[in-house]
């Protein structure tokens, strides 16, 4: 079966609308939202949380849904729409390969569930006990950090720099010299989801090469943002493993993505054991499968592969150039912004000029108001949709915020006793493609005046979510579930 002769993928790819940074907000699910505010008023919703999650492409839903009508069981079902789906299925995998410049007969590209799973299975196939080592950084989120300190992993991780938070490339290289000859990995962040720090990656790559290591790139934030390749495999600044997930690049949750060369994953155990990993089974012997089905256990998620198939075509018209340039501007334009204001304290680079290549992730704190309580009223009092507190990077943010280790004990206590009202963090903006300088702006305009006159309704911390929550509740959610 070739794509271009089934109905399905025709449909998908004739369908498929050309999207440019101009046009972009039409292809976006659910962008002119309007939400409940206190006060009983509607406002459209601005979504500055995207390093959590992106909004999905509306041709991405489109292609998934008309897929709906085609799914099937995949790999090994005899009739017409196995056959299909398990081609879909195969083609998406070529997409995404394509993307990110992995060749298929060279790599694996494993589909998972997220991020987090394509870290944990990479640490578990190269977590040597035998006195090898990995090396990451303070820098990065708790999914490329916890993988690597569990397993009987050693683990270190290079400092960064506590004023603007950004890599510190001497005792990155410092500990990659020292450690030559055990060293098999440098893991490290491609770009940071606090701080938007994009560390030097081709550099660390040629250092741990140098050094007979391999190197991995958490490119969760980076893909979606900017132009990634993992390079050829003889250029000595390639990159061996990249992992990311599909619901920070404008697909639907549930699918995930780790890249490696074959080899890695033709030998070893596979993190998870089942159905679909082997070639037989004996009640005494396993024949395991080869890549990529040796490690992807159980009945995989076409839909969402196929999501993220079609988000990246999306990317693809809009060009990652463009999307790159619109995102430099309405950093430039917010740092500008928030550089202005008495009583905001950025975390981070802070040169609105850009000078240094930098993602649109911005945390910040703002004088006299927690990170929970400014989250809450931005939410709660504009309509804004932030993130607030150590966004999964806790050493990192501790680190930048300067908390003491008396001080972290002091919270560990507190929230051992159920008190999370002191729990250190900051607030993250974090615009996407399709924000706008409009949107900055009214970001701008909400942190002025909650800067100038405080939270406008009264909050109560919700003691289950441990949110601040308006008092009395402005809305109930019970009204918008769709069950
Ligand atoms: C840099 C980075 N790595 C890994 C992750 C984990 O992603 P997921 O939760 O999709 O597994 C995140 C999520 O925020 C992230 O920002």
């Amino acid at each position: 079966m070739t794509a271009d002769t089934h109905d399905f993928c025709r449909q998908c790819q004739e369908s498929a609308p050309a999207v440019s940074i101009e046009n972009v907000r039409r292809y976006v699910a659910g962008v002119d939202q309007t939400v409940p505010i206190i006060g009983g008023r509607q406002v459209p919703y601005v979504s500055l949380d995207n390093a959590a999650t992106t909004p999905a492409f509306q041709p991405a839903i489109d292609c998934m849904v008309r897929f709906f009508q085609w799914y099937s069981s995949v790999h090994r079902g005899s009739g017409f729409k196995s056959m299909l789906s398990t081609h879909v299925y195969e083609r998406c995998r070529e997409v995404v390969a394509r993307f990110v410049g992995a060749d298929l007969d060279y790599h694996t590209l494993i589909f998972v569930q997220n991020a987090t799973h394509a870290l944990n299975k990479l640490a578990t196939r190269v977590c040597m006990p035998k006195g090898h080592l990995v090396i990451a950084t303070v820098m990065e989120h708790h999914s490329n950090m916890l993988p690597w300190r569990r397993l009987g992993c050693s683990a270190e991780f290079a400092a960064v720099d506590p004023l603007d938070g950004t890599l510190d490339m001497a005792d990155m290289e410092d500990r990659i010299r020292r450690n030559a000859g055990r060293l098999c990995l440098v893991t490290v962040t491609g770009g940071s989801n606090v701080t938007g720090v994009m560390p030097p990656i081709r550099r660390i790559a040629r250092l741990a090469h140098e050094h007979g290591a391999l190197i991995g790139v958490d490119a969760t934030q980076l893909v979606a943002h900017r132009h990634f390749l993992m390079g050829a495999p003889d250029d000595p600044e390639h990159v061996d493993f990249a992992a990311f997930s599909a619901h920070k690049m404008y697909a639907p949750f549930g699918s995930g993505v780790l890249v490696g060369p074959r080899r890695v994953f033709e030998r070893g155990l596979p993190d998870m054991v089942g159905g679909g990993t082997i070639s037989a089974v004996t009640m005494d012997e396993v024949i395991w499968a080869d890549p990529p089905e040796r490690d992807e256990a159980g009945t995989p998620n076409v839909p969402g592969a196929l999501a993220l198939a079609a988000a990246i075509q999306t990317l693809q018209s809009i060009g990652m150039e463009e999307v790159a340039e619109h995102e430099r501007q309405l950093t430039r334009r917010a740092l500008a912004g928030l550089k202005a204001m008495n009583g905001v304290r950025l975390y981070g680079p802070t040169d609105a000029d850009l000078g240094e290549d930098r993602l649109a992730v911005i945390a910040m704190t703002l004088a006299g108001l927690t990170h929970a309580q400014a989250a809450a009223a931005l939410a709660h009092e504009w309509g804004i949709g932030v993130r607030n507190g150590c966004f999964c990077a806790q050493p990192y943010v501790r680190q930048l915020l300067g908390v003491t280790d008396d001080e972290m004990r002091q919270v560990m206590r507190d929230l051992a006793a159920g008190d999370h009202a002191g729990v250190p963090g900051m607030i993250r903006m974090s615009p996407g493609v399709y924000n706008t300088a409009e949107e900055v702006d009214y970001f701008l305009d909400a942190v002025r005046q909650l800067l100038a006159d405080g939270p406008q309704g009264r909050y109560v911390l919700d003691a289950c979510h441990m949110d601040y929550v308006p008092d009395p509740p402005a809305f109930s959610l019970d009204q918008y579930a769709p069950l």
